[in-house]
């Protein structure tokens, strides 16, 4: 497994587990699974609602002596009705108590998005809050003191622009140490990759597979699809492992880290087996040629009419 360094020393392994749609009576096998198969990694988040359970399949692998706390990576995520700096402390506590744990290693601001605290997802624009009103150096301000208080290790943001990054970062002074955005062959975010790789803020890469089970109101007739992509099969059929293994292993070999669902023990183990696979130089650069910049999570869902909420001001 190959890691990524954070500046105190740190490592995280580069390969983790994802757990949004793993539904609940589902996702306790895969998290014991995945730890019995060699995951150390994992990736959760308030708003997936699952994370009890996650947390109870870690707490019996840690007392059946499978693994120790210290070995593990878990991220969790700060939904976004509760992004004013007081409400930090509650939400990671909330999380905290269904991981059954009392420190997270990676603590991230799901979303550079607000709603109204009694709203977990919004259907009209009056559920979203302006940015000019909760602010998101308000927000990284809470996750700060988060770190100081030793409630997690590391904190970071996800979904954030380059504009963003730099914003909260002039604001406090303090830089996020990772951003988590929707990174694969088809999305490969060269320019915030450049910006990140200069500011030495880590990424992970969501949906690295194209997360082909998001519900379906968010799949679009006709959009390009990995797993049918040429150049990736060329390479699966050259290295011998499978077209998820090549996307998996590009992600790792260019120091990222992906974070692949499952739920199946199979495909488990194959997307672990990925991270040590290596591409050749060649096989690197025609993967750099497959780049579409194609967004498969667009993020119009809080661009509601009545908020000021547009794709413009999300992603720039
Ligand atoms: N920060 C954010 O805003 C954000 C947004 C989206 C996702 N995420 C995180 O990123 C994780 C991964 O993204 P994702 O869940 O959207 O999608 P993904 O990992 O790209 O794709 C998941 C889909 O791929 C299938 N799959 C898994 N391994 C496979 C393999 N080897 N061959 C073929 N199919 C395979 C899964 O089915 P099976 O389960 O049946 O194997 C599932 O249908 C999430 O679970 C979540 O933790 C974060």
């Amino acid at each position: 497994m190959k890691y990524l360094n954070y500046a105190n020393g740190d490592k995280m392994p580069a390969l983790g587990l994802g757990t949004w749609k793993s539904a609940k009576g589902e996702v306790y096998k895969a998290v014991r699974d995945s730890i019995e198969l060699g995951y150390r990694h994992f990736d959760c988040a308030f708003l997936y609602f699952n994370e009890a359970e996650i947390g109870q399949a870690i707490a019996d692998a840690i007392s059946g002596g499978e693994v120790k706390r210290e070995e593990l990576w878990i991220t969790s995520k700060l939904w976004n009705n509760r992004h004013r700096k007081e409400q930090a402390e509650g939400a990671i506590l909330n999380t905290l108590k269904d991981l059954q744990l009392d420190y997270l290693d990676l603590y991230l601001i799901h979303w550079p998005v607000v709603l109204k605290d009694e709203i977990n997802y919004p259907t009209e624009g009056s559920h979203l809050v302006s940015l000019k009103e909760t602010t998101l150096t308000n927000t990284w301000e809470g996750m700060i003191g988060l770190k100081e208080n030793g409630l997690t290790k590391h904190i970071g943001v996800s979904n954030f622009s380059i504009s963003k990054l730099g914003e909260v970062s002039k604001n406090t002074g303090i830089k996020p140490e990772m951003n988590q955005v929707e990174m694969h062959p088809f999305l490969q975010q060269n320019e915030l990759k450049a910006y990140c790789d200069s500011q030495n803020i880590l990424m992970t890469g969501y949906s690295p597979l194209g997360s082909a089970d998001r519900p379906a109101n968010r799949i679009l007739e006709g959009e390009p699809k990995l797993f049918e992509n040429d150049t990736i099969a060329e390479i699966a059929y050259e290295l011998n492992c499978s077209k998820a293994q090549v996307m998996l292993a590009w992600a790792v070999n260019r120091g990222t880290s992906p974070i692949p669902k499952s739920v199946n023990k199979d495909r488990l183990k194959e997307n672990l087996e990925a991270a040590d696979i290596e591409l050749s130089d060649d096989q690197m650069q025609r993967m750099a040629n497959v780049n579409l910049n194609y967004r498969y999570i667009k993020g119009d869902f809080w661009c509601l009419e009545g908020s000021d909420y547009t794709l413009d001001i999300l992603w720039g």
